[in-house]
């Protein structure tokens, strides 16, 4: 048996420092947005905005080039609030459309909608299986407020031309960064490109709690206050109980900071773990998949291996059968979804998603995890092989 996942294993691995983190944490007394959140906000902002040199791809700052304003961090309760705050401090509402992929997690056009805004989906790139930058000029009409790019898979979009065109039409960006913890793009860390960037720490991610969590990060010292504000019911700490604007309630509890403090310190280290196996898996499995790719510019950190093949179906399972646990992210694209088809303003050639809807037929996600073996690898690269074989 090799499941998709093991996050018992991941936990065992580090038992003693989260138990300590834990322990510290319930013997404080102070259990929603204190130090532990307020340390955990400033390490991954920090994290986020020192990367290392990658790929040989320098770091713009390392050039001598003029550093922007201080990274900053919002803790907030999931992924999908993270992007409905990093919308609603930009403004976003009733009225509005926002432009993001259809090839997603539903979270990222819920947050939307939440705002009362429209998502409007572009096709994604056939090699990346990210926002193609060539449909989104079409997409763009005077209702238009912000573009939401998805760092998929844990590869990123291709931000340098959908920022260029973003700044020529006055749009913002936000970075959708829920499966790109420490991904890389032309040597700067995801997140901190785009005016705002969001993570999840949902369990599964490449940075993930023990329950739920997110993070807001921007440059943007208005924004970021905006996000603060409309975390807690539009409090200042001046004045609780007294909203300023009409917020919601996105805390972060103390538990889960402490164990994201205690994760981050091996995120780098998680991140070369599932890049070495991506490329075991490369070597390993049959001309017969198709495999992900990473572009020149970019430092993956394969939240998801994701092969691709007509016979997909087929081959889940027969995997399924020999014990190897698999996945689809995702079956459905979201302008077929009961809930968002009526919604969304899809249809068209300008928007036409043929690409999504192919992948959507197409895709298996492989077992990719740090707790994965190089010999687990081989045994699921043998069991592809032979699926296939007939
Ligand atoms: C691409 C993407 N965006 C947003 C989210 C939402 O995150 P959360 O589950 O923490 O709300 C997720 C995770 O499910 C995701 O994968």
């Amino acid at each position: 048996m090799i499941p998709f996942n093991d996050l018992r294993a991941q936990y065992l691995a580090i038992k003693s420092e989260i138990d300590a983190a834990v322990a510290r944490t319930l013997d404080s007394g102070w259990y929603i947005l204190g130090q532990e959140v307020a340390a955990f906000e400033q390490e991954f902002a920090a994290y986020l905005a020192n990367p290392q040199p990658a790929n040989g791809v320098e770091a713009p700052g390392a050039t001598g080039e003029l550093a922007p304003a201080a990274l900053g961090c919002v803790a907030v309760n999931s992924g999908t609030d993270a992007l409905q705050l990093a919308l609603m401090a930009c403004d976003v509402g009733q009225g509005d459309e926002v432009i993001t992929v259809a090839h997603t997690a539903v979270a990222t056009a819920a947050a939307i909608s939440l705002t009362g805004a429209t998502p409007i989906f572009v096709d994604v790139d056939p090699i990346t299986y990210t926002m193609a930058p060539s449909a989104l000029e079409m997409a763009i009409t005077p209702r238009t407020k912000a573009i939401i790019p998805v760092h998929l898979y844990g590869h990123p979009a291709a931000l340098q031309p959908i920022l260029a065109l973003a700044r020529r039409h006055h749009l913002r960006v936000i970075e959708d960064c829920a499966q790109a913890h420490g991904a890389r793009y032309q040597g700067q860390t995801l997140g901190t490109l785009g005016d705002l960037g969001c993570f999840s720490f949902y369990p599964t991610k490449n940075l993930g709690a023990l329950g739920d969590g997110g993070a807001v990060v921007s440059h943007d010292r208005h924004l970021l206050d905006r996000v603060r504000l409309l975390r807690e019911y539009g409090w200042t700490p001046q004045a609780r109980y007294v909203s300023q604007v009409q917020g919601m309630n996105s805390r972060l509890d103390e538990l889960q900071a402490a164990i994201l403090r205690v994760k981050l310190h091996h995120l780098d280290e998680w991140n070369q773990t599932r890049r070495t196996l991506a490329l075991h898996y490369g070597q390993s499995l049959p001309a017969t998949v198709r495999k992900p790719v990473e572009r020149s510019d970019s430092y993956h950190v394969y939240h998801l291996y994701v092969v691709q093949t007509p016979h997909r179906d087929k081959l889940r399972t027969r995997l399924q059968a020999a014990g190897i646990g698999t996945a689809i992210h995702y079956p459905v694209p979201i302008h077929q979804q009961p809930a968002y088809a009526p919604l969304a303003n899809y249809s068209g050639p300008a928007n036409a998603l043929n690409e999504t809807e192919h992948l959507a037929q197409t895709i298996l996600s492989l077992p990719l995890h740090p707790m994965l073996t190089s010999d687990e690898i081989e045994q699921i690269a043998v069991a592809v092989a032979t699926a296939l074989a007939t």
